[in-house]
């Protein structure tokens, strides 16, 4: 589509700013290509076959917001295809309308995060689908929680152009955390400020394997706050309320889409799964705290909903302070892995401390499990983890890190009936992105499989993918080098071979 460039244009700069979100190794890499036969160290099993597919914000261009968090660049996909011992990777970027126009003007258009008011041309979808890619009824979808997702091949990686479902998406917004039925297929998922910036609209829909909406149900929250990630049981959706909220009024003045608020609570929506009405949603309410991303959740024995996620006490995106510009600074975060039992029957809708329990005590985040037990009773959970005490040479690394979001040093397993937690350590110059969870070929047990995660290495600066056999937790099995370095990514997501060719 053409382009219209104003005028006026806020000017940009030829190369990215001196700030520590660009710099070191956040400083985008912005490559698109394949190279086969990577490297590798150790082996690969030779039962592992499919795809790691995971997203990094990458600006193609120099923002002309200064001080832009890291994570408001264009998403660029990378794919990790292993097969018979081999890994091979391609990358490419999602062609969203910023992505293409911005590549047409050859300069960014795009202002502050989630704040069209800032931009320098109105754009129809101004997402730049950076945030999670998961894969549905043969498609890729890149997403963020502000947009529709964007459609793409898994073999070429080529956009296909803003998914909409045939027609049948009704919200404006589509959440970057789906959640998926293991047994049908089922895609659950919702949008929220789903009627446009600042309105209080929550939008569920329930999405069959074959992309047939089943229902949509429209909530209206207590507040315009943020729901990053929310969690799926058998008969229940929970609807965990970050308490950054939003106002139009800022929006158009030009500030921050987010503001922390102290007096806001950790608001909790419980929804029937099937079946609701929209009358039928209750907001549970917490004392003040940071939910940061889910587990997994079920139903226990007497029919109350379990939900493990982050918890931490302090604004965990500190870049968005309060209304007085407090935040915590950030090496004092720390968030935990924690079980919230939920009576969905109870007639106060007061959450306490009795409510909460800490599931491990670590510095954790980026939760995962073995996806064949989402939304059922399970034992085995997977995270990244920061504990100092293993070793990260901080002194070399420091300055290389780049900055503006915590980072973790080691992967975790915890063994939820045991309380056991077994550690990876990945190197003293090394830090972890997200991993994920690969199932052994053959096998039904929960947890039996593969942990795969990018690892970003300071000492090279580049980029390798370790990947781990959960019965040998503690050693990796095969290290893969790539010959470049990704920045620091988001969400990713395996498909299994056999997923890709139903
Ligand atoms: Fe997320």
């Amino acid at each position: 589509m053409a382009t219209t460039i104003p005028t006026t244009l806020p000017p940009v700069a030829s190369h990215y700013p001196d700030r520590p979100q660009f710099q070191g190794f956040m400083k985008p890499g912005r490559v698109e290509g394949e190279v086969q036969n990577l490297e590798v160290y150790g082996k690969i099993p030779d039962d592992i076959d499919g795809t790691f597919y995971r997203v990094m914000p990458d600006p193609q261009f120099p923002p002309f917001i200064q001080d832009d968090p890291w994570f408001n660049g264009d998403g660029n996909i990378s794919a990790f295809r292993l097969k018979s011992g081999r890994a091979s990777f391609k990358q490419r970027y999602v062609r969203t309308e910023k992505f293409t126009r911005e590549r047409e003007a050859q300069r960014a258009l795009l202002g502050k995060y989630r704040n069209k008011y800032t931009d320098a041309v109105e754009f129809k979808v101004r997402t730049t689908a950076n945030t999670n890619v998961v894969h549905f009824d043969g498609k890729l979808l890149a997403l963020k929680e502000d947009a529709p997702p964007y459609a793409m091949d898994p073999d070429t990686l080529e956009t296909l152009g803003l998914e909409t479902f045939d027609g049948q998406l009704p919200s404006l917004t589509f959440t970057a955390h789906p959640k998926f039925d293991p047994a049908t297929g089922e895609m659950i998922c919702f949008g929220y400020e789903a009627k446009g910036d600042g309105t209080p609209d929550v939008c569920y829909y329930r999405v069959a394997a074959d992309g047939k909406f089943l229902e949509t149900v429209w909530l209206v929250a207590p507040v315009v706050a943020m729901i990053h990630d929310f969690a799926v049981t058998e008969n229940w959706v929970v609807f965990p309320m970050i308490p950054q909220v939003c106002d139009l009024e800022r929006l158009k003045q030009g500030g921050e889409h987010w503001q922390w608020s102290p007096e806001t609570p950790f608001y909790v929506g419980v929804l029937p799964r099937m079946g609701a009405k929209a009358s039928d949603v209750r907001w549970f309410r917490h004392p003040n705290c940071f939910p940061s991303h889910s587990a997994n959740a079920y139903e226990d024995a007497t029919g109350n909903i379990v939900f493990d996620f982050g918890l931490s006490e302090k604004n965990v995106f500190f870049w968005w302070p309060d209304a007085q510009g407090n935040s915590p600074r950030p090496e004092t975060l720390h968030s935990q892995l924690t079980r919230l039992t939920v009576d969905p029957r109870s007639e106060s809708l007061e959450l306490t401390a009795a409510n909460v329990s800490v599931l491990q005590m670590g510095n954790s985040e980026f939760y995962r499990v073995d996806d064949r037990f989402a939304t059922k009773p399970y034992r085995h959970v997977y995270f990244d983890l920061m504990d100092p005490a293993l070793g990260t040479d901080f002194g070399a690394i420091v300055p290389q890190l780049g900055g503006g979001y915590p980072l973790y040093n080691s992967l975790g397993h915890l063994d939820i009936e045991t309380k056991h937690t077994e550690v990876y350590f990945p190197g003293r110059t090394h830090m972890v992105q997200e991993p994920v969870f690969i199932p052994r070929r053959g096998s039904t047990v929960e947890g039996d499989g593969y942990l795969l995660a990018l690892v970003n290495n300071y000492a090279t600066m580049s980029s390798e993918l370790h990947l781990l056999d959960t019965k040998d937790f503690t050693k990796a099995q095969a290290v893969i080098m790539l010959p470049l370095r990704l920045r620091h990514g988001l969400h990713g997501n395996w498909v299994d071979a056999a997923e890709i060719t139903k």
